[in-house]
């Protein structure tokens, strides 16, 4: 049986192995998928044993993505465009780095009905997680693109990478202040530690939509800012988590699942 795996630090919570088991279900596919603790330190060692063993496909979440990048045989181009890594696709002599991130970013987009084209768009944080997100974003074409920071060095370097495939403004949270936005995603990592940025007040036009990239418990302070700006749809990561795990059995598999009933089992609890 092909085995693969989802390498991380701590991974044990990681959703991963159910979404890949109902994937495999769902597609007759006879395949193996667990979860593999790989602290940083022995990160090349448990690579090369992983290939060694035969496995096929590898995901990779916290802390690895953007370390093993410098351990893979080759890297596609949107991994490298994202900076990051999170699907290893084995080959003869080693592993293949991809990244779906932002392919499953905007797949849920489209699932959940939330325009970028010509629409005015507000990404919240400019650090690894947005960054994943930047390409795909630009290459749906919004009205504007702003990406704002509590300093404007990080948007402003992302401005400076991205500039070739679309114009990013860079700005402050601050700064922000009289603008209104269709679309405004939260990038920053605030909500794992409870709390919501500080921004000035209202930001989202009538109609506008909010998404955020994390889901679960660290969704929650964006989610009541967002029924405070009375969003038209609010949605959460998971259906972006789902999505990007679509994407990497597709390229390990060839096969495409069908993700909006994964999306509702991993709801379910
Ligand atoms: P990730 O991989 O989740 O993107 P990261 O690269 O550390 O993590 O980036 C975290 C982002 O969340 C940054 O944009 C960070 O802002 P700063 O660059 O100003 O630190 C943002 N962030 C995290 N906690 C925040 C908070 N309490 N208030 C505002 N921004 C916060």
């Amino acid at each position: 049986m092909d085995r693969y795996a989802v390498i991380g630090h701590p991974v044990a919570h990681s959703k991963s192995p159910r979404m890949h088991a109902q994937f495999a279900r769902q597609t007759g596919q006879a395949l193996s998928y667990d979860a593999v603790e790989v602290e940083p330190e022995v990160l090349p060692a448990a690579l090369q044993a992983l290939h060694e063993q035969g496995y096929r496909g590898l995901n990779v979440t916290l802390p690895h993505k953007v370390a093993v990048m410098a351990l893979c045989e080759s890297i596609s181009a949107r991994a490298q465009i994202a900076g990051a890594v999170n699907t290893l696709i084995r080959t003869e002599h080693g592993w293949r780095g991809d990244n779906t991130d932002g392919e499953g970013f905007i797949r849920d987009l489209h699932r959940l009905g939330f325009g970028v084209t010509g629409r005015r768009v507000l990404v919240l944080g400019a650090g690894g997680a947005v960054r994943g997100i930047l390409e795909p974003l630009l290459r749906a074409r919004p009205a504007t693109l702003v990406v704002s920071n509590r300093n404007p060095w990080k948007p402003e370097a992302l401005a400076e990478q991205f500039r070739d495939i679309g114009p990013i403004t860079p700005r402050t949270h601050l700064s922000l202040k009289g603008d209104r936005y269709d679309l405004i995603v939260n990038g920053t990592s605030a909500g794992h530690g409870g709390e919501m940025i500080a921004l000035p007040g209202q930001l989202l036009a009538e109609g506008g939509d909010c998404y955020d990239l994390s889901y679960g418990k660290a969704f929650l302070p964006f989610r009541a800012w967002a029924e405070s700006q009375s969003a038209a749809r609010i949605a959460d990561g998971l259906g972006m988590l789902v999505e990007q795990g679509a994407a990497a059995f597709e390229l390990w598999r060839g096969v495409r699942p069908d993700t909006a009933a994964v999306i509702e089992m991993l709801r379910a609890g």
